[in-house]
């Protein structure tokens, strides 16, 4: 009885989500990342990753609510990003990312003085991953650094490399490896800085010699897949194809077969050949979405890992959005930092 009532909930919300986009028209654009619930995804007019949500956020000048249904650093990108006079709303405030709690302000603030001041004033520019507070974004941009997502950082890191002959990348130390890996980056010229250790533990020597000086955060729901586990798929599906994300570990990467943005893994599924296994390491809710979309595949979880803050965003919470357009959960940038978070986010917009 429980569990028809509960359908029979859900069904109804549905479909006063889809009576409330009907009245509002084209005056709404609801955004979706990909680790979105299937029917929060359904409902949605858009769903990328995270570089193709900000893309979409800075494009879309008709609409007047944007409703963005992630986590809050994507949400306020899409602000820092949207026209003047346009809304932009998340339905659940509490859906945070572990990983961008792991840089706060003062103290990326407090490394970037100890770095310039043992290897030169002019030496380092910053690269900061999207998963970050709109302040660091602020922070990077007033040095002119840039902002880099898992789809486009090579390219991200290739240009700062064409400003200054340092890179201090944060928060993500493993997107940040695994970066530097592809472009050749040897891995004694990448120093880990753990923020609260004096020189971020690294004697003043290798921070001179560094190359990329990689903050120490990461994901917590990447950071559980680990090489026994694809071992072990190895073993059981010989002939799967095994696909992860760049926040995973380079030990991880490394035994993949590819690696590459939420689009990308949506991508590789899509194209994999029908009656093929694809093995993945990534949330859990897009891999439950794709063995859905492709039943003609076998579609299988690394691991299961899921994302409680991007669980957050529920049909209730995103109904009550609805009813409050324009009003509930507004997504606010301070102007003061609004002015130099655009200009990072825009030197990557451009980068494409
Ligand atoms: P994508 O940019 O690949 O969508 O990744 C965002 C994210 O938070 C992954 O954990
Ligand atoms: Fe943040 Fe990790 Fe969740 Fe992505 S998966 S939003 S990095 S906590």
């Amino acid at each position: 009885m429980q569990t028809d009532k509960a359908h029979l909930n859900h069904a109804e919300t549905i479909e006063k989500i889809r009576a409330r986009k009907r009245e509002l028209g084209k005056q709404l654009i609801i955004l979706t990342h990909h680790y979105q619930r299937k029917e929060i995804v359904e409902l949605g007019d858009f769903a990328g990753d995270s570089f193709e949500l900000s893309r979409k956020a800075a494009a879309d000048r008709d609409c007047r609510y944007i409703v963005f249904c992630g986590v809050h650093f994507m949400a306020e990108s899409a602000a820092i990003l949207a026209q003047p006079g346009q809304v932009v709303q998340i339905p659940n405030t509490e859906a945070g990312c572990w990983m961008a709690g792991m840089a706060e302000a003062e103290t990326v603030k407090s490394a970037w003085e100890q770095i310039e001041s043992i290897a030169g004033g002019d030496s380092t520019i910053p690269v900061v991953y999207m998963n970050s507070d709109a302040e660091l974004k602020s922070f990077c941009g007033n040095r002119g650094g840039i902002v880099c997502t898992s789809s486009n950082a090579a390219e991200a890191v290739k240009w700062a490399f064409g400003q200054k002959e340092k890179i201090l990348f944060f928060p993500d130390r493993h997107l940040g490896r695994n970066v530097g890996h592809d472009l050749g980056i040897a891995p004694e010229e990448m120093v880990v800085w753990s923020p609260g250790k004096a020189l971020g533990g690294n004697d003043p020597d290798a921070v001179r010699r560094a190359r990329v000086i990689l903050w120490d955060g990461y994901c917590l729901v990447h950071t559980r897949f680990t090489v026994e586990q694809i071992e072990k798929m190895r073993t059981e599906f010989p002939e799967a194809r095994i696909v992860v994300h760049p926040e995973c570990t380079r030990e991880v990467v490394a035994q993949a077969d590819a690696c590459g943005s939420t689009s990308y893994i949506v991508k590789y599924v899509r194209e994999a050949p029908q009656g093929s296994t694809i093995v993945i390491g990534t949330e859990i809710n897009l891999i439950h979405r794709l063995a859905f979309e492709y039943p003609d595949k076998k579609v299988l979880d690394l691991h299961y890992s899921l994302c409680p803050n991007m669980f957050r965003i529920n049909l209730a919470n995103l109904f009550q959005t609805l009813e409050n357009i324009g009003d509930m959960n507004v997504v606010g940038v301070p102007r003061q930092i609004k002015a130099g978070a655009k200009l990072a986010l825009d030197r990557m917009l451009a980068l494409a």
